[in-house]
């Protein structure tokens, strides 16, 4: 009896043990719709590397799985009861083509199951055996494959997840969109009592028309004071507007003051008359990394009234810049006589999308806001629009009649006549360009745009550029922000009051580079990185979104006047990277009173770390006491001597603090 039951429970116990055996299946990653899968170049692809050939590491070969790109992510959704996932990952083989590619290529290939890290192969290079992986799935139901640049750029990081598969015994898992990080907001509103903000420096050249807007935050109505205004200068004291020409050079030491219902506020101003302008970085917008090629006058006057609207203005950000597209292109039009790209007179036309540019600048001045343009010194624009050549002083006084304040003036189509490209070259039509700025009788910001050849930030400004960018085209990646964000550490010496370092435009809020735009790829935290980082930089800010369309997230983080004012300190230094590993990154920037604005960055996209950094490292007494204060949060963390610890900096994210001598 007891040995028939005994035998009956062993029979049903194989049954459950068959039955479950029987249901477990197996799914191919490669199955899946990889249309989900992101890449940080190309684009995924099932059973092919990214570039499209035969899965192949190390000289092995591989049927199945997925090729893809750092940075590259996965999500698949389980039911919490898949048994294992198992893969051979490494770098592809057709990267080692190129010798470059060989070298340069590092993938970190990591497995996250519900937040936790289950597997990580640690950087792996080209050429090196595929690594296996398997790892239990227990419980899990959200699943991330990411394929990481390993903290050194996205170059040739071609990732192959070859012979990926999960065992799973519920329903069939699921790829999904990556999981998007909600925007948080870290910054109070500011106070309705005034608090002037923008630079405490402005330059401006002998003779030349002036025009410098005071901005303040709080309560309207507001209106505004100025002592001390060097001869030929008046303030409207209703709009802030300092305007008028003062004809001698020299520094002058004035007072603007700020007053509403609420109280009064006042500040130093110092107007430098001289050679030189811009001497603190230009914050503004540029049409470029939002509408592309799509701008016209009705985009650039809705961003204006925005600014003005939004009290984006209030915070000092002043320039509107036209980029690319504004003028026409030759035969666009008129095929059979000829579109003329130019008037009789030679003086260059604008397109059909802008009417009337004089009316368009009289528009952005009357909200106390500059105007910008844009165009190349070869014959057409890197959109083959109509460009400078041998047309530059009529353009230069044109661009000064239709009363524009900057200036972009961008290589692209040069290439056609430039012949070589040796320095002289890449020198001399930037050279005629300045010569012709400094014949129009207006102050114009000088923006050298040749991407960083022959390490433009060695002569840019002896040449008589404002700023010159210092890298290629930035995307709304992280990869490619903070591979052109901290690449910047060597340029430091280069930074001037006047003459900047250019890593290029802002990548928040809605981009896009044509008619239709999309919310920034960067995540909320990458984004505190980058308005971080490019103030700590010294960097032109120049937004990249429309205006009207920003949300409240992305205003926020351009407001916030205790931040913006590490990029507008009038020592115009740039900050040195003071600590690095291939997770953290310390960034300090000693502000024109001593304060010390210090960036600590998490360059790990999946975990939060805290950061920390001694007073030596910082360049600092190491008995000193330094009060902490969080610029983000505008709150005072602590004192802290001879170190400080960050609390948890999230993944990609930043604490970006100003340290005070505590006293
Ligand atoms: C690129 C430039 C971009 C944008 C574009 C317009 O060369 O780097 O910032 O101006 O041209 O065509």
């Amino acid at each position: 009896m007891v040995k028939q039951i005994l035998t009956g429970w062993l029979v049903i116990a194989a049954m459950v043990s068959g039955l479950d055996a029987q249901n477990t299946k197996t799914l191919w990653l490669d199955e899946l719709d990889v249309s989900n899968a992101t890449a940080g170049w190309g684009r995924t692809r099932a059973n092919k590397s990214v570039d499209g050939n035969v899965l192949t590491v190390n000289s092995q070969t591989f049927e199945r799985g997925i090729g893809t790109h750092a940075e590259g992510q996965f999500t698949i959704r389980l039911d919490g009861s898949a048994a294992v996932f198992t893969a051979m990952v490494g770098v592809d083989d057709e990267i080692a083509q190129s010798p470059n590619g060989r070298h340069y290529a590092s993938v970190t290939f990591l497995v996250i199951g519900d937040g936790k890290e289950l597997f990580n192969s640690g950087a792996m290079k080209a050429q090196t055996s595929a690594k296996p992986v398997s790892v239990k799935l227990d419980g899990i139901k959200l699943f991330r494959l990411i394929a990481s640049d390993s903290g050194d750029g996205i170059d040739y990081d071609h990732a192959d997840w070859a012979m990926a598969k999960i065992e799973y015994n519920g329903s069939r898992p699921e790829a999904i969109e990556p999981i998007k990080p909600k925007p948080y907001i870290l910054t109070p509103k500011p106070g309705p009592e005034p608090r002037i903000t923008g630079p405490a420096v402005f330059g401006a050249r002998p003779g030349n028309p002036f025009l410098f807007t005071v901005t303040a935050t709080g309560e309207r109505p507001m209106t505004f004071e100025a002592r001390g205004l060097p001869k030929g200068l008046a303030l409207d004291s209703q709009t802030g507007h300092i305007t008028g020409t003062v004809e001698k050079t020299g520094k002058y030491q004035t007072t603007v003051a700020a007053k509403n219902s609420r109280g009064r506020a006042e500040r130093s101003f110092t107007i430098v008359i001289g050679d030189t302008i811009c001497l603190t970085p230009p914050m503004g917008w540029n049409s470029w990394n939002c509408w592309g090629c799509a701008v016209d006058d009705a985009k650039v006057r809705a961003t204006a009234r925005a600014m003005a609207d939004t009290e984006l203005i209030h915070h000092g950000w002043s320039y509107i810049n036209i980029d690319d597209c504004w003028m026409r292109k030759r035969g666009s039009n008129d095929p059979v006589t000829g579109d003329p790209v130019r008037d009789k007179d030679g003086r260059i036309l604008c397109n059909d999308k802008f009417p009337d540019m004089n009316a368009l600048t009289d528009y952005i001045h009357g909200l106390g806001l500059k105007a910008g343009i844009y165009i190349g010194p070869g014959p057409t624009t890197c959109q083959n629009y109509e460009a400078s050549w041998q047309h530059e002083l009529l353009d230069a006084q044109q661009f000064a009649e239709w009363g524009f304040d900057y200036l972009k003036y961008d290589w692209c189509g040069y290439s056609s006549v430039s012949g070589n490209q040796t320095l002289e070259d890449l020198q001399r039509p930037y050279i005629l360009m300045r010569q012709m700025l400094d014949q129009v009788g207006r102050d114009i910001v000088y923006s050298v745009c040749q991407y960083g050849w022959g390490e433009v930030w060695k002569w840019g400004g002896q040449i008589g550029g404002n700023c010159w960018r210092t890298t290629g085209d930035i995307t709304d990646s992280w990869s490619s922000m903070a591979g052109i964000g901290f690449q910047q550490a060597d340029l430091y010496s280069y930074a001037h009051p006047g003459h900047w370092n250019d890593p290029d435009m802002l990548v928040v809020g809605k981009v896009g580079w044509g008619p239709n735009l999309h919310d920034s790829h960067l995540t909320p935290d990458e984004q505190y990185t980058h308005i971080s980082l490019w103030c700590l930089l010294s960097a032109p800010l120049l937004i990249g979104c429309p205006i009207e369309q920003m949300d409240e997230f992305t205003l926020n983080l351009l407001t916030n006047d205790e931040v913006l004012e590490v990029n507008q300190d009038p020592s115009g230094r740039q900050a040195r990277c003071v600590k690095k590993d291939s997770t953290a990154q310390v960034w300090v920037k000693t502000m024109e009173d001593g304060s010390q604005a210090v960036g600590f960055f998490n360059l790990n996209g999946f975990e939060a770390a805290a950061i920390s950094v001694n007073w030596q490292t910082l360049g600092l007494e190491p008995a000193s006491r330094w009060r902490v204060r969080d610029l983000w949060r505008q709150k005072d963390l602590e004192t802290a001597q001879g170190t400080f610890s960050t609390p948890q900096v999230p993944p990609h994210g930043v604490l970006l603090v100003r340290l005070f001598p505590h006293k």
